[in-house]
């Protein structure tokens, strides 16, 4: 038990369950389990909104989904999700709700933390980011000296950063292609230089892009970039208004910065900064693709909030996705979780989702304070699948490790794909489609005997197998398609984090680095309080300055 008087997760009866469960399942082949039920590959299906999902080549039987889902009923999984849907503030090491569901509300519902609706002041900062793409697309929203914009660069770092970048390359073809966007987000100064070192600074809009707009890097950058605009016009502050809007919950930092707050496009402390990117943080996405689109995407997430809330637990398809990945964890030893999409589009993809899962679930200590003894969140990866195909997929096929892998494909090439390329989508999709099938059923040495190898290289040329993925198949690269794949997959770690006890959504865990940063700039750059550094980091340190000539 702990103070709370919640048994711990691995002294539940539903996990000795699992445990034994485990044992008797040992090394049953998904050849086997396939073997034993032809309707296997449609049985275990899901559809939900435009997404077809396969889980068929999991290590689980019929028995296993089940004590799944009691583990799950019994971790109180669905009255946690219930009192997040209410806006109740369930981030108790902040004392916040957790309401970026509300950010995909239909205009009409009622949400509401500490008794005032939040659903209306949500669909107004949506109109007025409306207003504003469409007057930066139409040319009308014009810098200090008369230019239309045309190049808009987004400064922001995590949160602030991968949503927007992430999505901006996912709907590339739904993008204005006669504008130009530019992410930044790294303190190298290398970042912003390769941004803007090719734009016209009088057609150039910087979205500054901060929940807090106290995160050094951003506000280094924005001020680089404003010292960089202000030069290159050779203007003064009043230059500022034309070339730079914020997006913050910090209305007073903002316009310390020197923005007007007319220019500012408001979210809330409800709003977790790597659930953001449908809030206000969206809005270089929603210039690129427009407003109409932006809210295509907004309907995408919100159908698979009615779905993660609403559908039973053994259609569930969050929850369902949660609980294969508490079990390889548990059960498996599995370390890492791969997200390996058949499209080039989703090349950020997996770099968004590092930071959802990663710093949500990367926790070692429960809701309570007391430290953990199971697996929590896994280290997240993966690329594209075929360059994967040919760099590190040989370790996932013959390697030691078991690697979970869910793989994203589409039906359809994006609308405007030269005409010529289109018809590599079959062999880019037959690749998809043939690295599950080798994954899951391997081939035995038996087969590879049949084919006339030697027998020396036979063991070398067997696959085991047995390797568990799941598949997301949906017809097309939409927006509202990217809405209900990020929604999967918060809802997803939402469920991890509730089965675990861990509270998903702080993130303690990146402050530390943070501060020493402070303490050790300035013995960098003066030279002074060296003495109080470890004699490693004084090595380093010194070594640094002496290549510097300091
Ligand atoms: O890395 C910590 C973090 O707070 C993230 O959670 C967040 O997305 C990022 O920094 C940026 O924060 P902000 O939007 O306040 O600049």
């Amino acid at each position: 038990m702990n103070s709370e008087g919640r048994t711990r997760l691995n002294r539940l009866p539903e996990w000795a369950a699992l445990g034994k469960h485990r044992e008797q399942l040992g090394e049953t082949h998904l050849r086997e389990l396939f073997a034993a039920d032809p309707e296997r590959g449609t049985r275990h299906t899901l559809r939900v909104g435009d997404l077809y999902l396969d889980y068929s080549k999991h290590l689980v039987t019929d028995e296993t989904l089940t004590l799944l889902r009691e583990l799950a009923a019994v971790t109180g999984v669905a009255e946690l999700r219930d009192a997040m849907f209410r806006g109740e503030k369930i981030n108790t090491t902040e004392d916040r709700a957790v309401l970026h569901t509300a950010l995909r509300a239909p205009r009409g519902a009622v949400i509401e933390v500490d008794g005032e609706d939040v659903v209306p002041g949500v669909h107004a900062v949506l109109d007025k980011m409306g207003a504003f793409a469409d007057k930066v697309r139409a040319g009308e929203w014009t810098g200090h000296t008369g230019k239309p914009i045309k190049n808009i660069v987004n400064i922001g770092i995590g949160g602030s950063d991968l949503g927007p970048a992430m999505a901006y390359e996912v709907l590339r073809s739904y993008t204005r292609r006669d504008l130009t966007f530019r992410f930044v987000s790294n303190v190298d100064g290398a970042d912003l230089h390769e941004a803007v070192r090719d734009l016209d600074p009088a057609e150039t809009l910087f979205i500054v892009a901060s929940k807090t707009f106290t995160t050094i890097e951003t506000i280094t950058n924005a001020t680089s970039a404003r010292n960089w605009l202000l030069t290159e016009l050779r203007a003064g502050q009043e230059a500022v208004a034309k070339h730079f809007v914020a997006l913050s919950t910090n209305a007073e930092k903002v316009e310390e910065f020197g923005i007007d707050t007319a220019n500012m496009f408001e979210f809330w402390d409800w709003v977790g900064g790597r659930y953001s990117y449908d809030s206000a943080i969206g809005l270089s996405l929603m210039i690129a693709i427009g407003p109409e689109r932006f809210r295509e995407m907004l309907d995408g997430f919100h159908l698979v909030d009615e779905h993660f809330r609403t559908a039973p637990p053994e259609e569930n398809a969050p929850l369902l996705l949660g609980l294969l990945g508490v079990w390889y964890g548990a059960f498996f030893d599995a370390q890492s979780h791969a997200v390996l999409p058949y499209s080039h589009y989703l090349s950020k993809f997996t770099a968004y989702l590092q930071q959802l899962d990663m710093e949500s679930n990367g926790k070692s200590v429960d809701r309570q304070g007391n430290r953990v003894d199971w697996q929590t969140g896994p280290v997240v990866w993966g690329t594209p699948g075929t360059n994967g195909q040919h760099a590190y997929y040989q370790l996932i096929h013959q390697g030691t490790k078991v690697i979970p892998a869910d793989f994203i494909g589409f039906a359809r090439p994006v609308d405007d794909l030269l005409p010529g390329l289109v018809a590599q989508h079959d062999l880019l999709m037959a690749n998809f489609f043939a690295q599950t099938q080798a994954l899951a059923f391997g081939k035995t040495p038996e087969e590879v005997r049949a084919e006339g190898v030697a027998e020396e290289l036979v063991p070398h040329k067997t696959f085991q197998g047995n390797h568990p993925t799941t598949t997301i198949l949906a017809d097309a690269l939409t927006p509202s398609v990217l809405g209900q794949l990020i929604a999967l997959y918060e809802h997803k770690v939402f469920v991890q984090g509730a089965i675990w006890n861990i509270d998903s959504f702080d993130q303690w865990g990146v402050e530390l680095g943070k501060v020493l940063a402070k303490k050790i700039e300035p013995v960098l750059t003066e030279g002074e309080g060296g003495e109080q550094l470890d004699s490693s980091t004084a090595g380093l340190v010194s070594a640094y300055r002496s290549l510097r000539g300091r």
